[in-house]
């Protein structure tokens, strides 16, 4: 079958697309265009984070966001280049982003999809030159298309998701998505212009002994996380903390490892945002074989409130998910 073709190494993201159109759930093509218009608006991003320095776009913008962070320039860069790719794609009614205080309602009477996104994840390593991301969802519109857009289409709950995935602007860039049947890793050939196939039916290692946590806030975390680190460390696990969510995810679902950014007495909700940065990955950590919670329910379930509201989040491997909620839950 045609499909098999789709996993020979070599095969660009649009072939793979077409491919997986033809066998799949996205029969109509619409959801193939909306990947292709946020693989467009990737590789304009990735440019122009290669020329940060040279460009005069790193540095801060100016402005503070709805999250009360200092944006800066490539944050709204991004957030700009993936705005117009998506309204010129022609698919999406609305958006939420990190970067936009209210829903982005694109007056689009035929679009179906709704796009959650976060257009520059790990802005405080811009200037470093360390690696940064970009994370999107996908949903379709549960009102009427060509109706007005209406809350519910936009607060849906992470199990509604259609596709997700995530831009890695590292040592190479990578695209990596899923549409519910499987994850697959792109990697970009800046020469061509093209994603590649490089990384087919990536599945997470079930253990692991890389731990991901800020443990500059160590003395506000639960007692339970607290010994459960004290454990990671008796065991001389590696502690790798990049400060890009989506790096530290892509390298633990590769190798095997947990990523935690916990409630704290300070952040009762953690930092990270549950629309555009915590359903999109565990929507990909569950298709990959990889678990992600709250500490307490699956990420995909909760049902949202707040368009930027925050969650507690802990994602990798699944044994290792369960034993901190197991020390958490002992303590
Ligand atoms: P963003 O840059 O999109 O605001 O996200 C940053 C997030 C995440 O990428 C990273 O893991 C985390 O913030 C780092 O937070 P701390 O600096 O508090 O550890
Ligand atoms: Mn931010
Ligand atoms: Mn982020
Ligand atoms: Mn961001």
């Amino acid at each position: 079958d045609k499909s098999g073709l789709a996993y020979s190494v070599g095969v660009t993201l649009d072939r793979f697309i077409k491919i997986k159109q033809e066998d799949f759930t996205f029969a109509s093509g619409e959801l193939s265009q909306l990947l292709r218009d946020i693989a467009l608006a990737s590789k304009i991003v990735n440019r122009e984070t290669n020329r940060a320095g040279l460009a005069n776009i790193g540095g801060a913008f100016g402005q503070t966001n709805v999250q009360g962070e200092e944006q800066q320039k490539l944050d709204v860069i991004a957030n700009i280049r993936f705005m117009r790719a998506l309204s010129k794609g022609g698919e999406v009614c609305a958006i939420v982003s990190e970067e936009d205080d209210e829903v982005i309602d694109l007056q689009n009477k035929s679009g179906k999809y709704v796009v959650a996104i976060d257009p520059l994840d790990g802005s405080s390593n811009i200037d470093v030159n360390i690696s940064i991301g970009t994370i999107f969802s996908i949903y379709r519109r549960i009102t009427p298309v060509g109706s007005p857009i209406q809350i519910e289409d936009v607060m849906q709950p992470g199990a509604n998701q259609v596709a997700s995935g995530y831009v890695l602007y590292g040592s190479s860039t990578m695209l990596v998505y899923t549409t519910g049947h499987g994850v697959n890793g792109f990697t970009y050939e800046p020469s061509l212009g093209e994603f590649f196939l490089s990384h087919p039916n990536m599945r997470a290692p079930q253990n692991g002994k890389i731990y991901s946590v800020n443990e500059g806030t160590y003395n506000h975390f639960d007692d339970g996380l607290k010994s459960y680190i004290q454990e990671c460390k008796k065991r001389e696990y590696s502690a790798r903390y990049i400060g890009s969510l989506v790096a530290d995810f892509h390298r633990n679902l590769l190798k095997g490892g947990i990523y935690i950014y916990p409630a704290t007495a300070k952040a009762p909700n953690g930092k990270l945002r549950l629309l555009y940065e915590a359903n999109a990955l565990a929507f990909i950590a569950e298709q990959a074989g990889a678990k992600a919670t709250d500490g307490k329910q699956r990420i995909l379930e909760i049902m949202p409130s707040s368009l930027h509201q925050r969650t507690p989040l802990y994602i990798g491997s699944v044994k290792m998910v369960d034993e901190v909620a197991q020390y958490q839950k002992n303590n």
